[in-house]
């Protein structure tokens, strides 16, 4: 357990914090009114349900029904505990914690994660300075060589991990780490006298999570350079770190600190095989480009990209391992909601790092102009080299796309793939093909998109109680987010008004505290409710605002109730025609008259459900 975090230093925290700063880098957020809009990150969705409002300081998904403040948000995304959420916004935000219960080992009190972190940051500090040095010689000299200049090695952070066993575990113990933690963070192994560097020898990436933070390296063999190996192996070109309590290679994408603003800005992320890649991209003017860490692209990456609502084009050879990347890429992409998916074909054995110091940026731009739906790319995989010199022959070169085109469910595309791309390819006439393709694989996507257009109801409430709780959320809405908004005679307002038990809790709790938005949640029995509310008062305002309008919403909820009790009185009557007492007789009569005239009144004033209805 790490000390308690100063109080008055969490208050000032919580001050500074800005929660749309917070939350942006895990998800394009657009304003809309009051509120920023985004998809959820915390579930998988296409349309935006997640809000955030940066006056209040929370957010609520209203498709998943998480929300909370920026620290929980931190704790949520990150997996953090609440001190760790709290010292990374305090690092974000420049505010420097103290700790009570201060003691000598506080250092080791402090989260794990914390610690790894600081390790991490400490070494790469120490990488770029080694780069600097004269044992950075040969590395600055390949650096320059390839493209690389100084201003860049800021930038990405470039380090230079020296040509010795244990340069930085040294360092870092003599500034006060434990061994053990040198290799918790991955920067070590265990040796037998002590820990052995895992970087020697290698120009260093720094890989760095979505804030920024250095949480991991990629290192790189310089050609030729000197190396000093283990015993038995010949040394690989990159060596990356290990998965450690900060770093999941699954989940993070190289570069994607720094192309993120111009990912959401082009709408297009581009994304490549390695770091040289995305640095010699990025130098050149395309810095919406990112790399996964030495891993295929997994589901989780595609999800990250997938948020940031921009179409996602994949550099690939036009070889078999391209084809089958494509087909990996298309499964994974296709199950988070990706839609967009597009190749960049690479000329035979160069990669985009190639390309441009090759033709410049405008070569990557012609070959980003010739851009191929991953579909595409592998169908004229398929197709290259065929022959199609006999009809026996095309017969069994536009057969050897069916595989791959008995996988589309939506017919349209299939439609579009065969007509477009198959047919004209292999000059026969495309009718014919897709005939076959669908009795070889029927599409079976009818049925599919039509359970899309018209999803299975749920039984629903009759219209009469919908519009009752619409009336009920709306007036409470404005209650909670436009008190100036609400009729003179708000206070007069009865309970009895709302029917659901959840809107005369909320109802009452609004009367009690002025509105109060932090007193109002503390008086919700519980969470699901308190989550309900923030939810409804983070969301936008769907009716209109002015005041006469609201007024009506108001009186409508009272034109309900008076029905309602009207119809009671008159039931009463009805079902007790005899059997009343005199007094009882006359109370029920003279009620039914008042609200009679109550309800027709508010009729004649035009408030009517069709008003309130959207
Ligand atoms: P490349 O060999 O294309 O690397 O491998 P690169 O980054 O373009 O480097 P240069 O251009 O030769 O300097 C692509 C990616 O595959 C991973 C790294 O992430 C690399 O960036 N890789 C490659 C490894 O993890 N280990 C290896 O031994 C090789
Ligand atoms: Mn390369």
């Amino acid at each position: 357990m790490a000390g308690r975090i100063n109080d008055e230093d969490l208050n000032s925290l919580k001050q500074r914090l800005d929660i749309v700063e917070v939350v942006q880098p895990y998800t394009a957020l657009k304003r809309s009114g009051s509120n920023f809009m985004g998809r959820c990150p915390f579930h998988d969705e296409k349309s935006p349900s997640f809000s955030v409002r940066q006056d209040k300081g929370f957010y609520h998904c209203f498709g998943c029904g998480v929300g909370g403040d920026a620290i929980t948000f931190v704790q949520e995304a990150d997996g953090l505990s609440f001190t760790e959420a709290v010292e990374k916004l305090a690092r974000q935000f420049g505010i420097t914690l103290r700790y009570e219960e201060l003691r000598p080992g506080q250092a080791k009190a402090l989260g794990r994660r914390t610690r790894i972190l600081e390790l991490t940051a400490a070494a790469d500090t120490f990488y770029r300075q080694q780069l600097r040095s004269t044992t950075g010689d040969s590395a600055r000299t390949y650096l320059t060589e390839r493209g690389v200049e100084e201003e860049a090695w800021d930038i990405f952070g470039i380090g230079w991990a020296p040509d010795a066993w244990s340069a930085l575990s040294d360092h870092l113990i003599a500034e006060g780490a434990s061994p053990a933690d040198v290799i918790q963070a991955g920067l070590a192994t265990k040796g037998r006298r002590g820990p052995v560097d895992r970087f020697r020898a290698r120009v260093l990436f720094p890989i760095r999570d979505q804030r920024g933070d250095t949480v991991a390296f990629g290192g790189r063999i310089l050609p030729g350079g000197p190396v000093v190996t283990k015993m038995d192996g010949a040394a690989p070109k990159y060596i990356n770190s290990p998965g450690t309590d900060i770093y999941d290679k699954s989940t993070t994408l190289y570069g994607l600190d720094l192309a993120r603003r111009e990912i959401v800005k082009r709408r297009e992320v581009l994304v490549v095989e390695g770091y040289m890649d995305v640095i010699a991209l990025n130098l050149a003017g395309m810095p919406n480009a990112v790399a996964p860490c030495g891993t295929a692209l997994t589901e989780q990456h595609f999800t990250l990209l997938q948020r940031l609502d921009a179409r996602v084009t994949l550099s690939l050879d036009a070889d078999d391992a391209g084809f089958d990347a494509a087909e990996r890429a298309r499964e994974r992409a296709e199950k988070v909601g990706v839609r967009d998916l597009g190749v960049l074909v690479l000329p035979d054995g160069q990669d985009p790092a190639d390309l441009v110091s090759a033709g410049g940026v405008e070569a990557v731009r012609a070959a980003l102009a010739d851009r191929k739906t991953a579909v595409e790319f592998q169908i004229e995989h398929l197709l290259r080299g065929a022959d199609l010199s006999t009809p026996e022959a095309k017969t069994q070169a536009y057969r050897s796309t069916f595989d791959l085109l008995g996988r589309i469910t939506d017919p349209t595309l299939r439609y579009h793939y065969v007509f477009n791309v198959v047919g004209p390819r292999v000059g026969l006439p495309a009718q014919r093909i897709e005939d076959e393709l669908n009795r070889a694989h029927p599409s079976g996507a009818r049925d599919r998109s039509s359970e899309r257009h018209n999803p299975p109801q749920a039984p629903t409430a009759s219209p009469t109680r919908d519009t009752q709780m619409l009336l009920e959320r709306q007036v409470l809405q404005v209650a909670l987010q436009r008190p100036d908004l609400l009729p003179d005679d708000w206070g007069m307002v009865e309970e009895d008004v709302f029917v659901a038990d959840v809107s005369r809790t909320l109802f009452r709790a609004i009367t009690t505290h002025d509105g109060d938005l932090d007193l109002v949640l503390d008086a919700m029995p519980d969470d699901d409710l308190r989550s309900r509310v923030r939810g409804l008062a983070a969301a936008e305002l769907t009716m209109s605002t002015h005041p006469s309008q609201v007024a009506r919403l108001v009186d409508a909820l009272r034109a309900k109730d008076a029905r309602r009790r009207w119809q009671a009185a008159r039931q009463e009557l009805q079902d007790n025609a005899g059997l009343l007492d005199a007094t009882r007789q006359a109370d029920l009569l003279r009620d039914v008259a008042e609200l009679e005239r109550v309800w027709r009144a508010y009729e004649r004033r035009d408030v009517h459900d069709r008003d309130v209805v959207m």
